[in-house]
Order: C-alpha cells, then structure tokens, then sequence
C-alpha cells in the first residue's frame, strides 16, 4: 500500500478542493456483498470509459436513451470532474486498492430549474442486488444535505425498475410523459441523513 500523507486510504493522490470524503461508505448488498461508495474524482474518467464498455446496449439505452460505441474520453472528464454541490457524482467499487473494480454510477446535474437531474447506472452483472437503492437512497442524502429539495428525473416509460425505483423514494409532484421518456419531478420521501455538506472553500 502506498502511504499517502494526506491520509488518503486510497493511497492515491489527494483530494481535490471540496471532496466530500463524508460521503465515503461501505454498504452491504442484498446477498452481503460489500461494496465501497464514495463521491466520483477526476482521476476516475478512464474507467468510467471502461465500465460502460461493459454496460449492455439495453441499460446504455436506459441511461443514456442512446447507444454510443464508446462513452467519448471527453464525457468521460466532465462527468468525472464535478464541483460535489451542484454536480455531483457518487460511484461504487469493490476490490482492492488501486485494483478497485468500478460497478455503478450516480449522479444529479443541474437542470433548468431548481430540480437537479439524476441519473443511475449499474453494470448488468451487479443489477437487482440491492445497488440502485444504496446509491439513490446516497444521492438523495447528499443532495438533501447541500440543500436540494426536488429531483427531476427522466425516464423511459417501460423502465419499470428505475420508476418503481423513484416511485419508492420520492413523493412526485408532476409526472409529464414525452415521447418514449416520462419526466418525474420528486421529492425524497423519507427524511434522509447524511453529514453535512462541507463549507465550500474560497478561491
Ligand atoms: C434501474 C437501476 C438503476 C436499478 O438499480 P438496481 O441495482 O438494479 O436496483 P435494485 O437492486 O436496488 O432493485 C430495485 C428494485 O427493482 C426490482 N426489480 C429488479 N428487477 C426488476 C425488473 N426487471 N422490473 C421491475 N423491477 C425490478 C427489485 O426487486 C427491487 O425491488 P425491491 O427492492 O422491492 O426488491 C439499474 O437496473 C440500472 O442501472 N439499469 C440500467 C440503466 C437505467 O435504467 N438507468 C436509469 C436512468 S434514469
């Protein structure tokens, strides 16, 4: 293990200015596998060019409502460079160290008004195990604690797991059909805690 002095337990290189390292846990699955969530770094772009390889066409059309041969680098950085309020990302990993498989991605993006866009993606083979909830139940929290109210999100009409999925967390407040896609304005239905928001720092 490499010894970072920033203390750093991923022994890579520090944090970038706000990092939400509180957003950092290890939850277990539904069959008791334990996963590794933390907020998304820079430093994270290739593999998430390299876990949507592995996504089949179906759920890149589910999140994306294309199919792309591959996630272009370009995207790769920007939704890996986020400023962790307004953007943020969380994703989840197993393994070790530096040899740290990436499983899923969740995100809100800011949007027209104020109800952030969220989105979820979980490689196929670590579907309905439990993921999709953690890390929305984790988005919604994190979002909550940098003072979000509503969500927005855009789904396919027959994406029936990602609606229940919302439908579970959210009290929805308008729900406007578009073509293929289903728009849901929500807000979380529990209250949810998480610790809050760090202060953001001067420039
Ligand atoms: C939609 C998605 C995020 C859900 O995540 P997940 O990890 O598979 O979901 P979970 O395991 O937490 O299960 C959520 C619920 O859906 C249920 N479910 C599983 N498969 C289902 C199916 N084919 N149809 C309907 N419900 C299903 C599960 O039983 C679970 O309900 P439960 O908690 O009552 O048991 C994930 O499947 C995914 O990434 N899909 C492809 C991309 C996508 O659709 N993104 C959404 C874009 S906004």
């Amino acid at each position: 293990m490499v010894n970072d002095p920033s203390g750093n337990p991923r022994g890579l290189r520090s944090d970038p200015p706000g990092y939400p390292r509180e957003l950092e846990s290890d939850v277990a699955l539904r069959d008791g596998t334990l996963v590794r969530i933390r907020a998304i770094l820079p430093e994270d772009a290739p593999r998430l060019v390299a876990a949507y390889d592995r996504l089949s066409a179906q759920s890149a059309y589910q999140r994306f409502f294309a199919v792309m041969r591959r996630l272009p680098p370009d995207w790769a950085r920007f939704h890996a460079t986020v400023d962790y309020r307004q953007r943020l990302a969380l994703i989840a990993e197993r393994g070790v160290e530096q040899e740290m498989e990436l499983l899923a991605v969740a995100r809100y993006e800011p949007s027209d008004d104020d109800a952030p866009e969220i989105a979820l993606a979980i490689l196929d083979a670590w579907q309905n195990r439990g993921l999709g909830t953690a890390l929305l139940r984790a988005l919604l929290a994190a979002g909550q604690a940098r003072g979000i109210r509503k969500f927005r999100a855009w789904v396919l009409a027959d994406n029936t797991r990602m609606l229940d999925l919302i439908h579970r967390h959210g009290e929805i407040e308008r729900r406007r059909r578009e073509g293929a896609a289903v728009e849901l304005i929500f807000t979380p239905r529990s209250p949810v805690t998480a610790p809050p928001a760090p202060t953001p720092r001067s420039a």
